[in-house]
């Protein structure tokens, strides 16, 4: 019996040598020293020895049993730590590998160009106000001296939620909500989404963007306006820019113009853009009509001001050589990616 034990240790010995994965191990453990083990199965035929043997043979499987487990232990050991001396290997990582760029999203080039119109407006001291894009007809309307029936709202078409209720066909309403609540001198811009029933094309959506100015003090001047839109459009468009006023009609203000600015792509020499005119038409402007001023309380006598009003979309468009006014509003990422 004892020299099946030391064969057994001795082939153990050998075997655990040639072990190369912790599985391997496990299977072994399991299969020398496990309840229904090699070195078990010797040891429950100890009952037939003689009984002076039993201590002796005892002892002896016991001392090969430590053995055995603490061969075993070493063995475990080694290998986790060449596994792990491996997967440090594997995983190392090389800080300098080139970063993978996160996917980063940006400003719409609509967003990008308004932050930099309100940018020059606050320059100048002007405050952003907001309002609704429901509106009350006689915001958009009627304060603005545009009556019922009267023939300027044939080219402000929108959508009627009710007969008082519409989409507002411009920013101007804001213009008249903040003369009907703050006094003079006032001075702010109104930027934000009108609505017009208009049929989609490369020019026209019913859904765009206006910046309106509106400034009413004493003394305030076309001057003032010229000035200010002159500002303005050097610096949107460069400095060797040159802007040109030409007589209009609003009915919200008197005197009223159309504003163009120098073309910037071919400096007044005429081009496909300012289609050969050297011009291109950024906007409307004048003085605030004296009845505007009277609806929102303010007494013209005292107080006169005034407004201009232009597309963002159309600013944008021609900031960036955008030919169609639709690749603005379909959102279609390989366009958006270039701004
Ligand atoms: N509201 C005009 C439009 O939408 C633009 C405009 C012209 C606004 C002259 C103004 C202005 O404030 O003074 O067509």
């Amino acid at each position: 019996m004892k020299e099946r034990l030391e064969q057994i240790k001795t082939e153990a010995m050998e075997v655990l040598k040639g072990l190369n994965s912790l599985e391997q191990l496990e299977e072994f453990r399991v299969k020398v020293l496990g309840k229904k083990g090699e070195l078990t199965l010797v040891l429950r035929e100890m009952g037939r020895l003689p009984k002076e043997e039993r201590p002796v043979v005892g002892q002896l499987a016991n001392e090969i049993r430590t053995t055995l487990e603490n061969a075993l232990n070493a063995k475990r050991t080694e290998l986790e730590e060449a596994a792990l001396a491996k997967r440090l290997e594997e995983e190392t990582i090389d800080v300098t590998v080139p970063g993978k760029k996160p996917a980063m999203g940006k400003l719409h080039p609509l967003t990008q160009v308004l932050y930099e119109l309100e940018d020059i407006f606050l320059g100048m001291g002007f405050d952003v106000a907001e309002g609704p894009e429901v509106e009350w007809d006689k915001y958009n309307f009627e304060y603005l001296n545009i009556p019922k029936n009267h023939p300027a709202r044939d080219t402000q078409d929108t959508f009627y939620i009710n007969d008082n209720i519409l989409l507002r066909t411009h920013t101007s309403p804001v213009q008249i909500r903040t003369m009907l609540k703050q006094k003079p001198p006032i001075k702010i811009i109104c930027p934000g989404r009108v609505y017009r029933s208009d049929a989609v094309d490369a020019t026209h959506s019913p859904i765009f963007h206006q910046i309106e100015g509106l400034v009413v003090d004493r003394n305030i001047t076309m001057g003032d306006l010229k000035g200010v839109l002159d500002v303005f459009a050097k610096q949107v468009f460069g400095p060797q820019t040159q802007t040109r006023f030409r007589p209009h009609h609003f009915p919200f203000t008197e005197p009223s113009a159309e504003v163009d600015v120098s073309c910037s792509i071919c400096h007044g020499e005429g081009c496909r853009i300012c289609s050969y005119t050297g011009w291109i038409e950024i906007l409307g402007a004048g003085m605030v009509h004296p009845k505007v001023l009277e609806y929102c309380g303010i007494n013209p006598e005292e107080y006169s001001g005034f407004a201009f009003g232009m597309g963002l979309d159309r600013i944008t468009n021609l900031k960036y050589g955008i030919d169609d006014i639709r690749l603005l509003f379909e959102n279609d990422i390989r366009f958006l990616k270039q701004f």
